[in-house]
């Protein structure tokens, strides 16, 4: 029997308690072997998630808990915010007296109670990462408060774009992103990805205009707002409990395309043919993930692609993926991104970290999965080239961290858990379970996973928890086999365990050894590229020295084309590449791609390398920036910030 309520106040001491007597009493007559309650009391992972503190949220959820949220928002694209309300439906203890919420950037108009009653509230300090506390005196017995609000200009989730941003040039956008903390600058809950909530929205936007949400749309054609014929309402709800991370909206000139029973793609209405061409393989993306973890919980799975500026490759928003176009190539070979998000509908959204120091549960998994997803459609040699090329993140990643932060669970109290974000909760997460399974096999790897995410399916996890259900579940209680493995080092320690497994592909040795062979020789028609693909070219341009003659640079541009390649990856590689080599030919293609794009992992690193060019890359880099900067997102700019200054 497993103790589980949804509610945590019911799963606090007390019931617990009782919970387990009945159980000890219902033991007494079949064998106790037979009947070991999975949460043996206060230590097993439920016991320890419920006692975590989440640094990075204000709320006491033991008090007084958010359950759900019901959103009632008009979107101004005139002032760029939103304005309305959220009501939250509340669990409290007996003797409650408040609720804390956190908000980040918002105007808070009032609070009532469900008949409109004022109710007391402060807005606590602000910090400038956490945001505020907000308090609300609550009567006797409340279950529901509204808050009447306003978003601001410092709202950090919400970029509002202007139509020169856009694809169709024509017409507004918006869109939010909530992870890590940014949910509190756009709506006023209890912000910790431990606290997961239902939602409900009404979303009202100028009638020419579309709204899609990470949720079920109750009115995909949207609705007339009586009295507002300028206006269009638009209704959804997400009736599974999720982290508020995940709550996503977007608005534009949006159109729709099925590719399958229970997929499809979302884009700008001019993009939506090519991003419907590049996302086909989705459905089978999907039966593959089943296959491996067991049913798809959320209905449907569509993915957005948003404008260029979005900050992400993808952002795994449930039932509608937010993507960036850059992953457009024209030839589908960008798609482990999609299975990367898909995956994260196990891992991450299903079963979520439950603080951001337990961000690895969800991105370390995801990349294990991801990597078996590919694996499963697209063969092992595939999958083999992306292990390579993540490995090769993580060793560089490695060298240019700091050993705290080479951490799978960093300390992050007082610290931004953006600051946090490498490829080592990714890589070294996901090399983590590949030891695992070089150990005990797919076989048993796999039923332990399947089974840890109907285990704890929408709940949140921890670390810490995490290793108690491995031990009961896959170690079976072997201390010295833990030993062995080195789980509390890969866990809790810096750096990299020696009996991490060293993927290997024979098709990217060749490729390395091709990219050796023409430093050496200058001669690029004497390449036989015919079998490359993205991930051989990828590691090709990595592979080269910093040493080549601007001849060598001229002469691979001239038989490859580099510069004007559509591959957003590939090109990146070669600007990189361009800007170490000072070669003049590609620079205007380095100011477009800034200019033109705001991921932040591909500008981060463009505007690093410029600027490790003392003279020229500086002035270049600072004259881009100038341009660059109103149009990317606030996460973007406060990286690049940091790289190029602001002045
Ligand atoms: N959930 C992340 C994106 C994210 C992480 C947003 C932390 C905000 C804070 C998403 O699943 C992700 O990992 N995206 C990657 C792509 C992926 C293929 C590694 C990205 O955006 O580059
Ligand atoms: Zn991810």
């Amino acid at each position: 029997m497993k103790l589980k309520a949804s509610g945590s106040i019911l799963k606090r001491a007390g019931v617990v308690v009782a919970t387990l007597c009945a159980t000890v009493a219902f033991c007494l007559v079949i064998p106790l072997t037979a009947c070991q309650p999975k949460t043996a009391g206060e230590s097993g992972p439920e016991a320890i998630v419920k006692t975590t503190v989440d640094d990075h949220s204000y709320a006491r959820p033991q008090v007084a808990r958010v359950n759900h949220v019901d959103i009632d928002l008009t979107a101004d694209f005139t002032k760029k915010l939103f304005k309305g309300t959220a009501t939250l439906t509340l669990t409290t203890e007996a003797n409650a007296k408040q609720v804390i919420l956190d908000v980040k950037a918002l105007t808070i108009e009032k609070v009532t109670d469900a008949s409109g009653a004022p109710l007391k509230y402060t807005v606590g300090k602000d910090d400038a990462m956490m945001g505020s506390a907000l308090t609300i005196e609550l009567p006797q017995g409340a279950q529901k408060i509204i808050v009447h609000y306003q978003t601001t200009a410092r709202s950090a989730a919400l970029q509002w774009l202007d139509p020169s941003q856009t694809a169709g040039k024509s017409k507004p956008f918006l869109f939010s992103q909530g992870q890590e903390i940014r949910t509190r600058t756009w709506i006023p809950t209890q912000d910790s990805p431990a606290i997961r909530q239902t939602y409900s929205a009404r979303i009202v936007v100028p009638a020419d205009l579309t709204v899609v949400m990470a949720a079920k749309a109750l009115t995909p054609e949207g609705e007339a707002v009586p009295g507002r014929p300028a206006q269009r309402a638009y209704r959804f709800e997400m009736d599974q409990p999720i982290a508020p991370y995940l709550i996503a909206v977007a608005i534009g000139d949006i159109g729709f395309k099925s590719l399958g029973p229970r997929t499809g793609v979302y884009a700008e209405t001019s993009m939506l043919d090519k991003s419907a061409y590049e996302l086909e393989e989705m459905e089978a993306l999907m039966t593959a993930a089943e296959k491996l973890y067991g049913p798809y919980r959320w209905g449907r799975y569509d993915v957005l692609v948003l404008p260029p500026s979005f900050p992400y490759g993808g952002m795994e928003n449930p039932m509608v993926t937010f993507a960036t176009p850059t992953i457009l190539a024209g030839d589908r070979s960008l798609v482990s991104l999609i299975a990367h998000e898909l995956a994260h509908s196990w891992s991450g959204n299903l079963v979520t970290n439950a603080t951001w120091s337990d961000f690895w549960l969800n991105e370390g998994f995801t990349v294990y999965f991801e990597n078996r997803i590919m694996e499963q459609v697209y063969g092992k040699d595939r999958a083999d080239m992306l292990k390579v090329l993540g490995y090769q993140d993580l060793q560089a990643t490695l060298k240019a961290t700091k050993p705290d932060f080479t951490r799978l669970h960093p300390n992050l109290k007082g610290i931004d858990p953006a600051d946090y974000f490498s490829d080592i909760p990714y890589e070294k997460g996901a090399a983590f379970l590949r030891m695992l399974e070089g150990h005990f096999g797919r076989k048993k790897l796999d039923a332990y996973l399947k089974s840890y995410f109907e285990r704890y399916a929408f709940e949140s996890m921890t670390t810490d928890a995490f290793v108690v259900d491995l031990r009961t579940h896959l170690l079976k209680n072997d201390a010295d086999l833990e030993k062995q493995l080195k789980i509390q080092q890969w866990l809790y320690e810096p750096g990299l365990p020696d009996n991490v497994v060293v993927p290997k592909s024979s098709l990217l040795d060749k490729v390395t050894a091709d990219a050796e062979g023409f430093a050496t020789s200058g001669d690029a028609a004497a390449l036989n590229v015919a079998d490359y693909g993205t991930l051989q070219w990828v590691n090709f341009l990595r592979k080269l020295p910093t040493t080549l003659t601007l001849e060598q640079m001229a002469a691979l541009d001239a038989r490859f084309d580099f510069s004007q390649s559509k591959n957003s990856e590939i090109l990146f590689e070669w600007l990189q590449l361009s800007i170490k080599h000072r070669y003049e030919p590609a620079l205007p293609m380095v100011e477009a791609f800034l200019l033109s794009q705001g991921r932040n992992k591909f500008c981060k690193p463009l505007y690093q390398s410029l600027m490790e060019q003392p003279g020229w890359g500086v002035e270049m880099a600072k004259r881009v920036y100038v341009k660059a900067r109103p149009g990317y997102h606030e996460m973007t700019r406060t990286n690049v910030d940091k790289v190029v200054g602001t002045s």
